[in-house]
């Protein structure tokens, strides 16, 4: 099976856009490092970034009957800020019946007010929130373990 880690808008400048909030890592090295964890897993790794919402849904479109049929087992998706405001995403996986795991990278409720609130949350199947980068591997790992238990 394979697994899907979804990046959304901006997040191609990791590495370089506010290091102090997200750290040096770039989105390539994070694909590394995810690509080990699925790897060790036994799980196929499709890594995507779009700065696009409609892309982003195309997406979560069709991780729906990939899960569906076995071939999938979910996404670890980071939605930057569309997760403070994107309906159209939020439906779009109560739509596609796909078990998301919500990323961030920073402690959204550590900054600023806007950030508190994500329309996002009530859709996914767990969230993980300021681990920096490595949230990536825990969301891997977290959604295999999840996905092993409800199979078994
Ligand atoms: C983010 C937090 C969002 O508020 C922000 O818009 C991002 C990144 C994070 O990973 O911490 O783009 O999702």
């Amino acid at each position: 099976p394979s697994i899907t880690v979804m990046n959304g808008p901006n997040l191609n400048l990791l590495g370089t856009r506010k290091p102090e909030v997200y750290g040096h890592t770039t989105l390539s090295d994070v694909e590394d490092l995810v690509r080990a964890d699925a790897e060790k897993l036994g799980l196929e790794l499709r890594f995507l970034q779009s700065n696009h919402e409609g892309q982003l849904i195309d997406w979560i479109h069709e991780t729906g009957p990939a899960f569906k049929a076995g071939e999938s087992i979910g996404m670890v998706y980071n939605p930057g800020a569309h997760t403070h405001y994107s309906y159209a995403i939020r439906d779009a996986i109560e739509g596609a019946q796909v078990p998301v795991i919500e990323l961030h990278i920073s402690n959204v409720h550590a900054r600023e007010e806007f950030r508190h609130h994500s329309v996002i949350s009530p859709v996914a199947r767990g969230i993980i929130v300021g681990f920096g980068v490595v949230g990536y591997s825990l969301a891997v790992r977290g959604l295999y373990e999840l996905h092993e238990a409800e199979v078994s």
